[in-house]
């Protein structure tokens, strides 16, 4: 049986952090200075500062500053708040990103929703996801827009293609479906609830896990042919490996699926590098917008 096409994101996005970062030389040249982007983190939990550290290294790979604010579990709101409007202020910077979760005092929305739209790289300001659903020009989630470049790259038009997107989170489930609905994809967005989800998903040509669960999409969830982007990184126990050893995993059962897709993206190596060359790309993006320098369409 032929065995699924395995969609490196790995190499994809070192290609896209290239023409990212001619993007960025592009930027300086007009405005006296690289493209910044500030990252917030509140609080030690451990898996946002890995992202966080990730974030900052692959900035300056791309030729843009990073500016980078730590800030204690116990910081209150109207203290974010107040640096968040200082960085709003602030015109050498171009793109910000609070990461989350945040600490429990600390009002998501809120916080999300006082990044001004022109700075918002993570494209989860209210108005952002306004012009998404509208079909307007606007700063893209980095993870369904990193999705969506692997499955253009891998099948060229989406258009009339079935889209099944499993998760409904603003972040990821949400954003994606709109995406493919511009796509002129024929899309479901199915989740915890969705009635026999297994025979929904099977009705897919293109199937995107976002569940957060390991493991749970096995090959009776993918259509023959189909292909499967998947979205979850978890963290697992690997006794295997040893006591105590962990790995990651995506939503997807890779084996029992990649018997059945036509095309899959691994975990590691899938999609989680594209979000971070989407982040530098929407920064270079936010910049470009701000100053009306021309950068192009990818
Ligand atoms: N935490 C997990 N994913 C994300 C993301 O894409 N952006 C931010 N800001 N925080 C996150």
């Amino acid at each position: 049986m032929a065995q699924a096409n395995v969609i490196d994101g790995k190499a994809f996005s070192e290609k896209l952090v290239q023409t990212v970062a001619a993007e960025a030389k592009t930027i300086k040249a007009a405005i006296g200075r690289e493209p910044a982007l500030a990252v917030v983190l509140v609080g030690e939990d451990p898996a946002s500062a890995v992202y966080v550290r990730n974030k900052i290294e692959r900035t300056t790979t791309a030729g843009m500053c990073s500016i980078e604010h730590r800030l204690p579990a116990t910081t209150d709101q109207a203290t974010l708040l107040s640096l968040i409007a200082e960085m709003n202020a602030d015109d050498t910077v171009d793109g910000i990103l609070v990461q989350l979760p945040l600490p429990d005092q600390i009002d998501e929305d809120a916080v999300i929703n006082a990044i001004t739209p022109e700075k918002d790289v993570d494209g989860f300001h209210v108005v952002n996801a306004g012009l998404l659903a509208t079909g307007q020009d606007s700063l893209v989630p980095c993870t369904p827009y990193g999705c969506l470049l692997l499955l253009r790259g891998q099948l060229g038009s989406l258009s009339g293609l079935n889209a099944v997107v499993v998760g409904r989170s603003n972040i990821v489930g949400k954003p994606m479906a709109q995406l493919l609905l511009r796509e002129s994809c024929t899309v479901t967005i199915a989740h915890s609830r969705t009635k026999d989800l297994a025979a929904v998903c099977a009705n897919a040509d293109i199937l995107v896990a976002a569940v957060g669960r390991p493991e749970m999409i096995t090959g009776d969830y993918v259509k023959r042919g189909a292909t499967v982007i998947d979205v979850g990184i978890n963290r697992v126990p690997a006794p295997e490996r040893g006591e105590g050893k962990f790995r990651l995993t995506g939503d997807v059962d890779y084996v029992s699926a990649a018997a059945k897709a036509g095309a899959i993206t691994p975990v590691p190596g899938g999609v989680g590098p594209m979000t971070i060359a989407c982040l530098l790309r929407n920064t270079a993006v936010a910049a470009a917008r701000r100053f009306k320098v021309s950068i192009g369409d990818i």
